[in-house]
């Protein structure tokens, strides 16, 4: 478990996506080993990194459902400096098939168990829910990465995601912790938006990462190129806020 971190908000559209595709794209730049699963049935980061949705033959589906291994369904799209674990809308109907098999929410974390060691850091792009996928995400990582927008409703569904990782440390998998906040699309000339970040750190301190992810069009624009932001424009804010933060995640791991 000691690699692995899970990119989550129920909240929808906080730049979870993003977060999970550009920090990958940032960690490789660093020289790390990275794969990146994309645990959403909506399949943005299978999009992002330049897969193709409707050739995907083995997806995070197929392991989850423990019908193909892990090392199966990873490929390594043209163009990308990481490996990805991609998904197709088959996934929504794990959802529903998981809540009949045994062992029901660690199917990812054994799943995992045997490509784990081949990467210095495995990222999980979960959907916007608490649902049974972000339960196997949960239960399969070490740490959490929690994109914020900082807007008025940011703060309301924070408690129950940390109820729900609180409850998956209590069952599941004592070691997972927050590793950290990351405040994303930020504009720092919104008065609102400056108010809701000292609330965050104000309430979860060292938590709450130095490194902010400003609003920045070339972010929004990269996926539809299929690639990662420092991929598209790597001087432009984005791209060095991402390569920031992959600087900050790192020294955080280090020191843990
Ligand atoms: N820093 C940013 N600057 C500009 N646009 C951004 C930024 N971060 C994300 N976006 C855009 O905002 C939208 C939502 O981002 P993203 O898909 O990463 O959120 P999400 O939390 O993964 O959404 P979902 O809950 O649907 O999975 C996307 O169109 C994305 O391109
Ligand atoms: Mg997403």
């Amino acid at each position: 478990m000691g690699n692995i971190f899970a990119v989550t908000n129920q909240k929808g559209g906080v730049g979870k996506t993003t977060t999970a595709v550009n920090l990958a794209a940032s960690l490789a730049e660093s020289g790390k080993k990275v794969l990146l699963i994309d645990l959403d049935p909506q399949g943005n980061a299978s999009t992002g990194c330049g897969v193709d949705k409707s050739a995907i033959t083995t997806s995070s589906y197929d392991v989850i459902m423990a019908e193909a291994k892990a090392i199966d369904a990873i490929v390594r799209p043209e163009e990308l400096s990481f490996d990805v674990m991609p998904t197709n809308t088959d996934l929504t109907a794990a959802e529903v098939q998981l809540l009949d098999v045994k062992l029901r929410e660690h199917r990812l974390r054994i799943a995992l168990e045997s490509t784990r060691e081949k990467y210095d850091f495995i990222l999980i792009d979960c959907p916007p829910s608490l649902s049974m996928l972000t339960v196997n995400a949960l239960v399969a990582s070490k740490g959490v990465i929690i994109p914020i927008q900082c807007e008025y409703y940011a703060l309301e569904g924070l408690s129950s995601l940390l109820k729900t990782i609180e409850r998956v440390k209590q069952r599941a998998n004592p070691a997972l912790e927050v590793t950290g906040l990351i405040r994303t699309m930020f504009d720092a000339r919104n008065n609102l938006a400056n108010q809701v970040s000292r609330q965050l750190i104000n309430h979860f301190e060292k938590k709450v990462f130095h490194s902010i992810i400003p609003r920045n069009v070339r972010l929004a624009e990269s996926p539809s190129h299929g690639v990662p932001v420092i991929s598209y424009d790597r001087t432009s804010r984005g791209s060095v806020a991402y390569m920031a933060m992959a600087s900050e995640f790192m020294r955080r791991e280090k020191n843990n």
